[in-house]
């Protein structure tokens, strides 16, 4: 029998309620343990998913015994120092995306897995979705032809609640680390290494980006066109092109259960791509797996891949005036 694999949560927020219900379907896992800022929402939180301790500090779940990996789903700004904290404590590490607010940030964390011989690895789930898989193996099999271009968007009509994290600078708010990664990062995964970046964006009053758009010109001599907001509820495909054809992740393309694979002959087919559970189990069903194996990074998100990715969303806050407390 495969050996188990005991999870930790720290933070009790909405992610975390729903990494919690991907874990009930992710075979080998169990949840062992939940750390919050309070006692009564670890409790509260331990007592929906059926978490054997409780932990009201986050430093009490990085200790913890019997918890052999700790998946982090605080606000953004926090994420650097809750996964040094849980390497610290001798944890491996699955941490929410953005992996960190900037690349400073980020080598500290992968430097100390290294160290520390743990696993680490950026909860970028699509990575680990059958969608993007299938896509790959389209891609791979030849019938798009050579792939030129990416096109992505994610854009929702989000709170102006200037108190919520989305709005606010201090919690790492804006639409580029909470939506425009996705597109980033999905075209990074399909198109390879970036060249150069350009970018615009729509600033808001609370000083975070409402909307931005930028371009990358990858090293294969391919171009990518993403764009991300919180006032825009847009189409939220991804459509990856090449000389003979394309093929349409469809709306939320970073959880698409659908493919449109269309053809310069006219002829198109769907093609249903299912994933397990709520989605997120297959990023947890891949830490697990590398666990079991030793292994401190996954090649489908690996350290490398995660640092290139921090450093262009650096380039870009650099564009278009995007400061946060932590730079
Ligand atoms: N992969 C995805 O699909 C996805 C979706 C949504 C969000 N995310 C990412 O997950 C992270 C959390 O997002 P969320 O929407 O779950 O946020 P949320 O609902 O506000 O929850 C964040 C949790 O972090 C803890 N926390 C620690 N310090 C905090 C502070 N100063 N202010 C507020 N909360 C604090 C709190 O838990 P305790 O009170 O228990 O300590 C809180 O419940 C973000 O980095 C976001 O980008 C990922």
């Amino acid at each position: 029998m495969e050996k188990q694999i005991r999870w930790g949560i720290l933070g009790t927020g909405r992610i975390a309620h729903d990494f919690a219900v991907g874990l009930r379907d992710v075979p080998g896992a169990v949840l062992a343990a939940v750390g919050s800022r309070t006692k009564e929402s670890a409790q509260s939180f331990a007592g929906e998913f059926g978490a054997a301790a409780a932990y009201g500090s986050y430093e009490e779940l990085a200790q913890a015994p019997d918890v052999d990996i700790i998946y982090i789903g605080t606000p953004h700004p926090m994420h650097a120092a809750n996964a040094k904290l849980a390497l610290h404590g001798g944890k491996a590490v699955l941490c929410e995306k953005p992996f960190a607010m900037n690349l400073r940030e980020a080598e500290e964390i992968v430097a100390l897995a290294r160290a520390r011989n743990l696993f680490l690895m950026e909860a970028m789930w699509t990575r680990f979705m059958p969608a993007l898989a299938e896509v790959r193996r389209i891609i791979g099999s030849g019938e798009i032809g050579a792939v030129g271009q990416v096109h992505a968007d994610f854009g929702i009509s989000a709170t102006t609640d200037p108190e919520h994290r989305v709005n606010k600078l201090e919690l790492g708010g804006g639409a580029l680390l909470d939506l425009g990664i996705y597109p980033l990062s999905i075209a990074c995964a399909l198109l390879g290494k970036v060249s150069s970046v350009q970018a615009q964006a729509i600033i808001g009053e609370t000083g975070v980006d409402l909307s931005t758009a930028f371009t990358m010109k990858h090293e294969g001599g391919t171009l990518s066109v993403c764009s991300c907001s919180l006032r825009a509820r847009s189409a939220c495909e991804l459509v990856v092109s090449g000389t003979k054809g394309s093929i349409r992740m469809h709306r939320m393309f970073h959880m698409a259960t659908q493919l449109t694979v269309a053809l310069q002959d006219g002829s198109s087919r769907v093609v249903d791509v299912p994933y397990l559970g709520n989605g997120y189990p297959h990023e947890a069903i891949a830490a697990g797996d590398c666990l079991r194996a030793g292994r401190i990074e996954h090649p489908l998100m690996s350290h490398e891949e995660t640092l290139s990715l921090m450093a262009l969303l650096d380039s870009i806050r650099g564009q278009i005036g995007l400061r946060y407390p932590a730079d």
